[in-house]
C-alpha cells in the first residue's frame, strides 16, 4: 500500500497572551491509502490542530508533512490550496452547509471553485447525493433536513470532487446514536467500496471502534496507535431497537416535514367511521334495554351515554388494529368533528320528515318560535353540536389507553 500521509517530527506551537501553547509535539505518523483511522483524545489534546495541518489549512511550526508525496510544509498557501482541493474532502461537526441554499447547490460548490461547467456540476453533484442516499432531497435547504441528512449532504459535498481522502473532525458530534451509526456506516461503505482513506476525529469510543486503526493523543503527543478489527456500523445499526415513532419527532431524528406528518397522523381510515356508527347504535340499543329492563325508567341521557362509550371503544380498537398505534390528538379532533357533523347531517332529513321519535316534539317547538328566537335556537343547536364533538373528543382520549388491544407486530414505517 502506498503511503498517503507522512508526518515526521511534526510540531505546532501557538503563541498566545499567556505564552506558547505546544499543541503538537514531535508527531510521527504514517497513514496508508485506504486506511480508516480514528484520532481520539481528550479536549485540547491537539486533534483539531493535527487535522488542520493534514488538511493543508495550517502549517506545522517544525517538522515535515508529506501528502501523496508532496512536501506540504515548504509550499505557498496557493499551492496548498490546490492540493487541498484535489486531494481532500472535509467533513465538519457543524456540517457547514450554506443556509437557504439547496442540497444540490451546496454539493456543487466545490466544483464551482474548480471552474467546472454547469452541466458537469449538476451531473456530479447528483451522483454524489445518490451515493449518500439523498436523491429524493436534492432541492431541500438545510433547514428542511434532519441533522443526519445535513451531514450526508456535507459528505456528498466532500465526495463530489472525487478526493482520495476524507478528513472528518467530530462528524457525529451533533448527532444521536442511531444517526451517528448511519453516518459511520456510510463512511465505512465509502472506505470499503471506493478505497477512500478516512481520518476521523472523535471522542466517543463507539465511534472510534468503527475505524480499523485508533490513534490516541494526549497533550499533543501520540500515546497509542493500534490496529484492530473494526466494528461494522451497519450491523450495529441492525441491533438497535427500531426507531420509536412516538419519540422520533424530537432530536431532529426525522426531517421536519416527516415529524409534522407523524404528529398529525395522516388520514383517518374510513372504516373507523363505520365502526364508530356501529358502536353508537349498539350502545343506544343497549342503553335503552338497560333503562327498560334494569332501571325501569325512560331516559334519553343513559342510552346516549352508552352510545358515546361504545362508539369510542370500537373506534379506539379499530385505530389500534389498522394504524398500528393510537389515534393522534389531531386525528381525534378530526374524528370527533367529522363524525358529529356527519351524524347531524344524516339525522336531519328523517327528523325534518317526522320519522324520528323526537321529530314531533322538536318540530312543534320550532313552529312556535319566530324570527330572532328561531335564529337563537338554531345557534344554540350549533353550540350543542360543538359540545357533542368536544365530548366525543374527550371520551376518545380517555378511553384510548384503557381499551386499546396490543398493537399488531407488523411495524409501520414512519
Ligand atoms: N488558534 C489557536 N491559538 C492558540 N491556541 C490554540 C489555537 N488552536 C488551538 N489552540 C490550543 O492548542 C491545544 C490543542 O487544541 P486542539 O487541537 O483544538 O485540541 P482538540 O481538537 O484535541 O480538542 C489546546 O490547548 C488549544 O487551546
Ligand atoms: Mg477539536
Amino acid at each position: 500500500m502506498e503511503v498517503l500521509i507522512a508526518c515526521r517530527n511534526l510540531s505546532k506551537d501557538y503563541e498566545s497572551g499567556a505564552g506558547v501553547v505546544r499543541a503538537l509535539r514531535e508527531i510521527d505518523l504514517e497513514i496508508e491509502q485506504g486506511e480508516f483511522v480514528a484520532i481520539v483524545g481528550t479536549s485540547g489534546s491537539g486533534k483539531s490542530t493535527l487535522m488542520n495541518i493534514l488538511g493543508c489549512l495550517d502549517r506545522p511550526t517544525r517538522g515535515a508533512y508529506e501528502l501523496a508525496g508532496f512536501d506540504i510544509g515548504g509550499r505557498s498557501s496557493d499551492a496548498r490550496a490546490i492540493l487541498r482541493n484535489r486531494l481532500i474532502g472535509f467533513i465538519f461537526q457543524g456540517f457547514n452547509l450554506l443556509p437557504r441554499t439547496t442540497a444540490l447547490e451546496n454539493v456543487e460548490l466545490p466544483l464551482v471553485y474548480r471552474g467546472a461547467g454547469a452541466r458537469e456540476r449538476r451531473t456530479r453533484a447528483l451522483e454524489a447525493l445518490a451515493a449518500v442516499g439523498l436523491s429524493d432531497r436534492v432541492h431541500h435547504t438545510p433547514n428542511q433536513l434532519s441533522g443526519g441528512q445535513q451531514q450526508r449532504v456535507a459528505i456528498a459535498r466532500a465526495l463530489v470532487t472525487g478526493p482520495p481522502m476524507l478528513l472528518a473532525d467530530e462528524p457525529t458530534g451533533n448527532l444521536d446514536t442511531r444517526t451517528s451509526l448511519e453516518v459511520l456506516a456510510l463512511l465505512q461503505r465509502l472506505n470499503r467500496d471506493r478505497g477512500i482513506t478516512i481520518v476521523l476525529v472523535t471522542h466517543e469510543h463507539d465511534i472510534a471502534a468503527c475505524a480499523s486503526r485508533v490513534v490516541t493523543f494526549r497533550d499533543g503527543r501520540i500515546v497509542s496507535d493500534v490496529r484492530e478489527p473494526s466494528v461494522d456500523a451497519a450491523a450495529e445499526l441492525e441491533k438497535l431497537p427500531p426507531p420509536d415513532a412516538a419519540l422520533a419527532d424530537d432530536a431532529g431524528a426525522l426531517d421536519p416535514a416527516a415529524a409534522e406528518r407523524l404528529r398529525l397522523g395522516g388520514p383517518v381510515p374510513r372504516g373507523l367511521y363505520a365502526m364508530t356508527a356501529l358502536g353508537g347504535v349498539i350502545g343506544l340499543l343497549l342503553g335503552v334495554a338497560y333503562c327498560r329492563a334494569i332501571l325501569e325508567v325512560t331516559s334519553t341521557a343513559i342510552p346516549v351515554a352508552f352510545g358515546f362509550v361504545l362508539e369510542s371503544i370500537l373506534a379506539v380498537r379499530y385505530a389500534r388494529r389498522h394504524l398500528g398505534r393510537p389515534l393522534t390528538s389531531d386525528q381525534r379532533v378530526r374524528v370527533s368533528l367529522a363524525y358529529t357533523l356527519g351524524t347531524a347531517l344524516v339525522l336531519a332529513p328523517p327528523t325534518a320528515l317526522g320519522w324520528m321519535p323526537w321529530s314531533k316534539a322538536l318540530l312543534d317547538r320550532l313552529d312556535d318560535l319566530e324570527g330572532g328566537r328561531l335564529a337563537l335556537a338554531l345557534a344554540g343547536g350549533l353550540v350543542g353540536l360543538a359540545a357533542v364533538a368536544l365530548a366525543r373528543y374527550l371520551v376518545l382520549a380517555l378511553l384510548a389507553p384503557l381499551v386499546a388491544p396490543a398493537p399488531p407486530t407488523k411495524k409501520k414505517a414512519a
